[in-house]
């Protein structure tokens, strides 16, 4: 029998192929692991502890926050402000950027969060999952203010998430590919699992809410009907659907099998003044890191998500990533 590769000794690996690297991303990385590993162990217990069910609040986007969004939000927040890793953080669930309290040491990166991705299915015993980017901090800067994080995904350090299903999987990447660790819950270790994660190029899987079709804009719904049209269609092919509502869980299986995700802008989302469902900061840019990092491709349909130059902190964008010539032919819609 053996232990195999840590989360820990993969950090202390890679950070040694960086010339003047000084532990503080290995201490990072640590430190966000910790933090999924009790969100893990909360979301595992659920009920038994009372943590089911609405708080009886909104976050800054007017959502309704789930008790676990607020406890996971705290969680993260705890794990990484008294290490002195980083200078600032930001997450779906705090309007402002936080800061840490005078006296706490401070570190040289930033940390975007979406510390419970998918919470609407927190009751109903479905997928979760926790998305991070981790950004540097300009220098010298004790006190990032938003402006601060206004950096396109390009500059991001390194992004991963946590998904919580039946075994919970951290993936990350650094962008030297992708690499996925499962928790063992009695060691309390993520051990690696899978080693350069690739996406295959092509799918017949798709995944998107289908309930908002009748607000679609025209090159979605060319390239939804052929898919539904399947072998007899203009593809000639056969499709198949998943909808999980959890971007981690939607993102992770393309991971594992390829697919193609989409959460586009649509007419409707347009009229109230949104520019989509998803935000840049903590949810489309990490996760399009990760799976371009895969081979795989992100896009708002219109432009990379990568190079987006973020202009507030709760942006939101279109997303249409996955499997690469999917991603491309729905890109070409776009553009006819
Ligand atoms: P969150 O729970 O962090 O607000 O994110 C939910 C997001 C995303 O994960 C998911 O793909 C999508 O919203 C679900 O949207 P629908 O409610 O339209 O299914
Ligand atoms: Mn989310
Ligand atoms: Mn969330």
């Amino acid at each position: 029998m053996h232990i195999g590769k840590t989360l820990t000794n993969y950090i202390i690996e890679t950070q040694r192929g960086i010339e003047g690297a000084t532990g503080e991303f290995t201490g990072l990385l640590n430190d966000i692991a910790t933090a999924c590993k009790k969100i893990a162990s909360l979301v595992d217990k659920g009920d038994l502890i009372g943590v089911l069910g609405a708080a009886g609040s909104e976050n800054v986007q007017g959502e309704e926050q789930k008790k676990m969004d607020i406890i996971t939000n705290e969680v993260f927040i705890e794990a990484l402000e008294n290490n002195g890793h980083v200078a600032g953080l930001a997450s779906e669930e705090m309007e402002d950027v936080y800061n840490l309290a005078a006296g706490k040491p401070r570190g040289g990166y930033m940390v975007t969060f979406d510390p419970l991705d998918g919470s609407s299915n927190m009751d109903v015993n479905v997928s979760v999952g926790t998305i991070f980017s981790i950004l540097k901090a300009p220098k010298g800067v004790e006190n990032p203010s938003a402006e601060d994080f206004m950096q396109p995904g390009t500059t991001q350090v390194a992004a991963g998430y946590c998904l919580y299903g039946p075994s919970s999987i951290m993936v990350i990447t650094t962008g030297q590919g992708v690499k996925m660790f499962t928790l063992d819950r009695d060691m309390g270790e993520f051990i690696m699992t899978r080693d350069d994660v690739k996406i295959p190029e092509d799918t017949q899987e798709f995944a998107i809410n289908a309930s908002n079709s009748r607000h679609w804009e025209a090159p979605v719904k060319r390239y939804i009907d052929e898919c539904l049209a399947g072998k007899e269609g203009a593809r000639g092919k056969d499709f198949n659907m998943r909808w999980v509502a959890s971007m981690v869980a939607e993102v992770h299986r393309i991971l594992t099998r390829g697919g193609i995700f989409m959460y586009p802008i649509d007419e409707k989302t347009r009229k109230a003044g949104k520019e989509g469902k998803l935000r840049l900061m903590y949810e489309a840019n990490p996760m399009s890191f990760i799976v371009e990092q895969a081979g795989g491709a992100s896009t708002t349909g219109r432009e990379r998500i990568l190079d987006i130059q973020p202009k507030e902190l709760h942006q939101r964008v279109p997303v249409v990533l996955g499997s690469k010539n999917e991603v491309e032919l729905v890109t070409r819609y776009h553009s006819e």
